[in-house]
């Protein structure tokens, strides 16, 4: 065979190969890419503040989506304008390959609004067809890394509680063309957002 096919070829092979699987992230590398991201976000993911989330143990898919839809401004977030800027595609999967492979540390949850929260995550609002956040959160708030769910088990509350907030509202509009997450949270009350923060807070 002609040596311009053959390598024709293999181009396009490898191309479509990467396509299909998108970049394979390398931790080791994304740890030094994401040193910049320690002073908000935690060195390992594990952020000190209740307002910056936590990266560690985030699903990589779902790390993944959020910093392309956070770089290219589809969800604004105003403490990162500019960051992702200097980093291609290969940086970001290594980048949320990183943060993938660190382990979570989990809070406390208020005691007073466990009981309410566990019942609204477990069991949802059925007169209302809102379903249970278990079915895709998982059970132990773990998520399903592969079909890009998030994890929530650990999470600061005060965080939560914006997002939850801001799909309400509609100022979080990345959740896709299902509006999953907004058509949920227009049936939470202000009351059962800071029930389940809270829940979700101590859930391990
Ligand atoms: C100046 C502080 C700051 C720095 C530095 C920063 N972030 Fe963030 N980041 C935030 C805040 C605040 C949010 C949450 C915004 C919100 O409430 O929606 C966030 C959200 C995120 C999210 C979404 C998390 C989720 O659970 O949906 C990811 C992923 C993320 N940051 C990754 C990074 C990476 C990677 C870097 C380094 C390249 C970085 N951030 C640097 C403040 C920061
Ligand atoms: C049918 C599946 C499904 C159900 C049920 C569901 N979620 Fe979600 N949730 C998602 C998906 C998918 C995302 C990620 C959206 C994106 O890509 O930005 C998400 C994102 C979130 C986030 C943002 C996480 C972060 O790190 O920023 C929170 C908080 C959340 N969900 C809470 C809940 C709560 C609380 C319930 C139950 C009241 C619930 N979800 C029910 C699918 C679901």
């Amino acid at each position: 065979m002609n040596k311009i096919l053959v390598s024709l070829l293999l181009t396009l092979g490898i191309c479509g190969a990467a396509q299909a699987a998108g970049e394979v992230g390398n931790p080791a590398a994304g740890q030094t890419k994401a040193a910049v991201c320690g002073a908000c976000h935690g060195p390992d993911g594990n952020s000190m503040a209740p307002n910056f989330p936590k990266l560690a143990g985030q699903g990589d898919r779902y790390l993944l989506k959020q910093l392309h839809e956070i770089k290219d401004g589809k969800r604004v977030v105003l403490e990162m304008t500019g960051l992702l800027t200097p980093y291609n595609d290969q940086d970001l999967a290594d980048i949320a390959a990183y943060f993938a492979s660190q382990k979570g540390s989990v809070g406390a949850a208020d005691p007073k609004l466990v009981a309410q929260g566990e019942a609204l995550f477990r069991g949802g609002k059925l007169d209302q067809g809102m379903p249970a956040c278990t079915g895709c959160h998982s059970p132990n708030g773990v998520g399903n890394a592969q079909a890009g769910f998030p994890h929530l088990g650990g999470q600061h509350a005060d965080y939560i509680k914006k997002q939850l907030v801001a799909f309400r509202e509609g100022d979080r509009t990345n959740d896709g063309d299902t509006m999953v997450m907004r058509s949920i949270a227009a049936k939470l009350s202000n009351k059962d957002i800071e029930a389940l923060s809270q829940y979700i807070q101590g859930l391990h």
